[in-house]
């Protein structure tokens, strides 16, 4: 029975429970095996696998998270370890491997397929910061997170005409921030370093409570500032004050929107489909609705 692996590495994302489930079903079809490396590349140095069926795939589709673990691994970028996880591969038949997060673990991807090993990856990660793809996977249910959540705040906010500065994830990446606060219908968005203006944010304030609003809002990524910078600044500055949230891990679990399980599962589908053309060094990615194949190598 031929082989290939998977795992899934860096923050995880919702939607990556049903990539894996989209991968078993495919590779079912080719009577291929599938083993699941647990805690990202770690597992795959220390040979820690799961044989996934779809019996153990199948009750986590629907969950965030990564079922069989993720981690940002640091034994991983050294260049002997990546020379014997390949050799190893090779000597245990282990066709393909099918890695899914971030740009992070793309580059141990371009590694092990400069090592001879067919790789493919998987845009995962709820920052949105895979330039290549219009969409990652777990970022519309981030969005679904941070929204409701603030929604739920901001009714007592409103009750006491409160002003709030939110902190949301995306340490490279303002998408978060930008899509989420312009759902919120936010008084302001502070997506990049440098749109931080004391100024407008209080003019903004007075045209809001000027039309009548009863709570403004202002949504922060947290690579631009903290919500708590932001805070301190326009309190020393101002009339204003501020409640200062940082929403946290909240955006990044919870069960994945249909979005993230039809695109997990197509991206998984067609991850394996490539895997058996022999495609390697490649990531998927999306543009206008369609799923492409792009090269981890810059200079391709
Ligand atoms: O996965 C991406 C991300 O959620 C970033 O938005 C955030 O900066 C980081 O991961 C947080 O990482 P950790 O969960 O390790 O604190």
């Amino acid at each position: 029975m031929r082989k290939i692996g998977l795992l899934t590495s860096g923050g995880d994302a919702p939607g990556m429970n049903a990539t894996i489930n989209g991968i078993v079903e495919e590779a079912r079809k080719y009577e291929i095996e599938v083993r699941g490396y647990l805690e990202g590349f770690d597992g795959l140095i220390d040979n820690q696998f799961l044989k996934l069926t779809p019996r153990k795939v199948k009750p986590h589709v629907s969950s965030g998270g990564t079922f069989i673990g993720s981690a940002r691994s640091q034994r991983f970028l050294q260049a002997d370890i990546q020379r014997q996880v390949v050799q190893r591969l090779y000597e245990e038949n282990i066709y393909g491997l099918i890695i899914i997060g971030g740009d992070g673990s793309f580059r141990g991807a371009l590694k092990l397929s400069e090592l001879g090993l067919l790789t493919i990856g998987i845009p995962a990660t709820i920052d949105n910061d895979v330039k290549e793809t219009e969409i990652c996977l777990g970022f519309n249910t981030a969005i679904r997170n941070v929204v409701e959540t603030v929604d739920i705040i901001m009714q007592s906010a409103a009750s006491h005409r409160h002003l709030y500065a939110i902190e949301v994830m995306g340490r490279k990446s303002g998408d978060i921030a930008r899509r989420s606060g312009r759902a919120l219908d936010a008084e302001g968005i502070i997506a990049e370093i440098g749109d931080f203006d004391v100024k407008e944010v209080e003019q903004a304030i007075k045209n809001s409570q000027a039309i009548g609003k009863r709570y403004q809002l202002f949504v922060i990524a947290e690579g631009a500032m903290s919500a708590e910078a932001f805070q301190k600044i326009m309190e020393e500055e101002t009339n204003f004050s501020f409640h200062a949230l940082r929403l946290g891990h909240i955006q990044r679990g919870g069960n994945p929107v249909a979005e993230d399980r039809i695109l997990g599962m197509d991206f998984g589908a067609l991850a394996v489909k490539e895997l058996l053309q022999g495609v390697t060094g490649k990531a998927l990615a999306v543009k206008d609705n369609k799923i492409f194949t792009y090269s981890l190598k810059k200079d391709e």
